[in-house]
């Protein structure tokens, strides 16, 4: 089922409303970094910029196939062999890859979700003990130019509730992500 309110405005636009590098810098991405499962590569805004970064695969899933043929289209022209896009349900089906293969997990502008703990459980399966569960998402405390209602739009606390019902510990506070969003870094227990 694709998730509530996960559509996108158009890459040119999207992709001016992070700051990438900044943003994988936080999360400490870098060549001692083993393979990482994305939940919605999207127009693959975070994956090939990753994947230049790290010494393993991003292995990145999505629901819309054009997002899987868009970012795999996008690294093959960028010439990088280190991304496995494939199309997947992974709220039905969880990341598919083996468990605990993954050095990390990105759940990046994805926790607005039905079910958010389903989604952190099959991000901490597929993490080894100790691994990475990075999450990104769109600040609630100032007027942000896009992200989803503020209804449904996690604070960093409740992402930290959520994922301890998923076997994840928060390791160190989150931190601003300017302009318009935090991280949170979350540890397999
Ligand atoms: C808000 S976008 C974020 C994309 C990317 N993480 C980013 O921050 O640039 C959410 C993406 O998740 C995808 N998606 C929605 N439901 C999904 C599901 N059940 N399984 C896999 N991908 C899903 C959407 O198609 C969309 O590309």
């Amino acid at each position: 089922m694709k998730l509530r309110e996960s559509g996108m405005p158009p890459p040119d636009y999207w992709e001016t409303l992070h700051d990438v590098p900044r943003i994988l810098d936080a999360f400490g991405f870098g060549p001692a970094t083993g393979d990482v499962a994305e939940l919605g590569c999207g127009y693959g805004t975070f994956t090939l910029p990753l994947a230049r970064r790290i010494g393993g695969t991003v292995h990145t899933f999505d629901i819309e196939a054009e997002m899987v043929a868009l970012t795999a289209q996008r690294a093959a022209a960028a010439g990088l062999a280190n991304v496995k896009a494939e199309r997947r349900d992974v709220l039905a089906g969880g990341f598919g890859v083996a468990p605990g293969s993954c050095d990390a997990a990105l759940l990046f502008n994805i926790l607005h979700a039905e079910e958010p703990v389903a989604l952190l459980r099959a991000a901490h399966d597929a993490v080894r003990p100790g691994g990475l569960v990075a999450v990104i998402h769109w600040r609630s405390d100032l007027a942000t130019p896009r992200g989803p209602s503020l209804a449904i739009r996690p604070r960093p606390e409740q992402v930290a509730a959520w994922a301890a019902e998923a076997g994840l510990a928060a390791d160190g506070a989150s931190f601003e992500l300017p302009p318009w969003h935090y991280g949170l870094k979350l540890r397999r227990v």
